[in-house]
């Protein structure tokens, strides 16, 4: 029973401290700038997934009316949310995919 409250404490410590602003990291300022216009990025940090589904992201935002990016930005941005939010590395909520294959835009 006491490694039971062991576990529970170390889990909800982790989560405790998982912060949900934008991890440092090259790319941050740029994703900062281009994508906290609409919403903060505790709408972005609890996401997951690689970069296909990063794209799917992006594409999805141009809908909700993200101004177009430059190639060069784009690929920066990509860069910055797959290697820092990418679904391997400790899950929140499901990666972005289990989602995205069950919608048609
Ligand atoms: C023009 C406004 C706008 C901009 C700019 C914008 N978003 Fe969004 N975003 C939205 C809206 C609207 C939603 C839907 C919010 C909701 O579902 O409550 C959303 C939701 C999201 C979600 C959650 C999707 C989900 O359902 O899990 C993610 C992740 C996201 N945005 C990432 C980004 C990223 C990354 C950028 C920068 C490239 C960005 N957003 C820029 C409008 C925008």
């Amino acid at each position: 029973m006491r490694s039971f409250y062991l576990v529970l404490l170390a889990t909800s410590l982790l989560y405790g401290l998982e912060s949900w602003e934008l991890k440092e990291g090259s790319g941050k300022a740029l994703v900062k700038v281009a994508c906290t216009q609409c919403h903060n990025e505790r709408t972005i940090t609890p996401n997951r997934g690689d970069r296909e589904d990063w794209k799917a992201i992006i594409n999805l935002m141009y809908s909700y009316g993200l101004p177009k990016l430059t190639p060069e930005k784009k690929k920066i941005i990509l860069n910055y949310l797959s290697v820092n939010y990418n679904n391997t590395i400790f899950l929140r909520r499901k990666p972005i995919h289990s989602q995205w294959d069950k919608i048609n835009f």
